[in-house]
């Protein structure tokens, strides 16, 4: 099966390519990579798709919805390449790596698949495409972490930014692909991710997002999780830091003390509990109980008391009972989310709960159940954003609200949006505020002083 001759082959700074990202934070820090190395090989990114020679798309594989919006997209491809022939569509991420060469036999309209280990033969094998040879690399790397590539910021606030710090994961949850789209954990120099970080705070950067799928597992040449946060941390005090996302098994006393040292070190955790019971925790593989996970809660209460914590949730997971479900909700009112994501369970092919459990709870009964979380946790997030009420807060400002040109939006420590009158504040100010009101979603503030 050959691709039409591609119209711009080999001709650097002549190839147009536009990409598109679904899934996590990790996909989008990716995408930042793909266009540096993509840039560096002579092509010129684009962010219209009417103007472009490559689409690439960066796909997420965790649920079977995340996959059938991709399959949607991948139809309407189909439709514009009737239109420009010459248009080349590369699938790359978890999705092109779960499914590497089935994606061309199943869809005509891809070319080019690449896995997350990938990104740096993406021009040559776009080259090779466009050639008429259909392209595939998926193969996944021990030691690819892109360290010393600079990703080409695609969110253009120009105060926020991801910065990955590590790849893969080793954890092996029963119902989870990704040790399987995106291999085994390892870290990144930390050297590479300091001098990353000081770049960003110097053009003007003033938040980063340490990204790994499980950050306290980093280690570096005897640098921990603790270790690099304290770093980063000391690159400005006019920095803020987050990080996402934490394992409760390894989260330990030493990285919430580190947190407490540093005020610039957001008051925001995302500690993903999956579920409130420990009987399918066990059968999640999670290596937590419930009374431990709720132990780090309050370990985090105790030393941080100013922290909000968020959290993943899994509705309907392999025999989960009526009662487990109930300790799921008990779970989340103990631990007082400020957020959540929540999910029904969707099985996943090859994962350890495909290969040895039953997907048998009723579609019916999951949804009853999801949406019983979601209730729930609209209530909790209200109840967190009303006790803001009243307090006075940092908001940094990231940019205009979408909803009224008079008003600017921004972020406490605790990770809440905050709505302000625009005054003249612009993107990377901190602003001293009141909190006068709140929805479950945002806090209303007024500027102090
Ligand atoms: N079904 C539903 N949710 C899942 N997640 C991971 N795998 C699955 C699955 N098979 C959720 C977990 C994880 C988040 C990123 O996605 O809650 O923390
Ligand atoms: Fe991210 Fe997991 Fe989706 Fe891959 S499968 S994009 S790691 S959420």
């Amino acid at each position: 099966m050959s691709a039409p001759k591609y119209r711009l082959a080999g001709e650097p700074g002549e190839g147009k390519f536009y990409i598109e990202t679904y899934g996590c934070q990790m996909n989008q820090s990716d995408s930042e990579v793909v266009v540096a190395v993509m840039q560096e090989a002579g092509f010129v990114y684009t962010d219209s798709l009417d103007e472009a020679d490559v689409v690439l798309v960066n796909t997420c594989a965790i649920r079977d919805n995340a996959e059938q919006r991709i399959w949607g997209r991948l139809a309407e491809f189909r439709g514009v390449k009737r239109r420009r022939p010459w248009m080349l569509v590369g699938i790359i991420g978890c999705m092109a790596e779960r499914l590497k060469d089935r994606l061309i036999e199943q869809e005509k309209a891809v070319d080019i698949v690449v896995g997350p280990d990938g990104y740096r033969s993406l021009p040559g094998l776009v080259r090779q495409a466009a050639g008429g040879t259909k392209a595939v690399n998926v193969l996944l790397s021990r030691e690819e972490t892109y360290a010393e590539i600079s990703p080409v910021r695609l969110d253009k606030n120009g105060v926020t930014a991801f910065v990955s710090i590590m790849r893969g994961c080793n954890n092996m949850c029963s119902y989870c692909v990704v040790p399987y789209t995106r291999g085994v954990e390892r870290s990144r120099d930390a050297e590479t991710i300091l001098a990353e970080v000081r770049d960003l705070f110097g053009r003007g950067y003033r938040e980063v997002t340490l990204l790994g799928q499980n950050v306290n597992s980093y280690n570096y040449n005897d640098v921990n999780f603790a270790g690099l946060l304290a770093r980063v941390a000391e690159v400005s005090p006019l920095l803020r830091v987050r990080f996402s996302t934490s394992h409760p098994k390894d989260f330990s006393d030493e990285l919430i003390e580190t947190m407490a040292r540093y005020p610039n070190v957001c008051r925001a955790i995302h500690l993903p509990a999956q579920s409130g019971s420990s009987r399918m925790l066990e059968l999640m593989n999670r290596r937590y109980t419930r009374e431990w996970y709720l132990d780090r809660i309050a370990a985090i209460r105790r030393m941080l008391p100013e922290c909000s914590i968020s959290t993943d949730l899994i509705a309907g997971f392999c025999t989960e009972t009526q009662e487990d479900h109930e300790a799921t909700l008990s779970l989340m009112r103990e631990a007082g989310y400020a957020f959540a994501y929540m999910f029904k369970y969707s099985e996943r092919p090859n994962t350890k709960a495909q290969r040895t459990m039953r997907d048998d709870v009723p579609e019916e009964v999951k949804t009853a159940r999801l949406t019983e979380i979601i209730n729930l946790q609209n209530e909790l997030s209200l109840a967190s954003n009303r006790a803001e009420v009243g307090r006075h807060v940092e908001v940094l400002v990231e940019g205009r609200s979408k909803r009224s040109a008079d008003e600017v939006y921004g972020r406490t420590s605790q990770n809440k949006v905050v709505i302000l009158p625009r005054m003249n504040f612009l993107p990377g100010d901190y602003v001293r505020a009141l909190i006068t009101d709140c929805s479950s979603a945002t806090l209303i503030g007024v500027p102090l002083g």
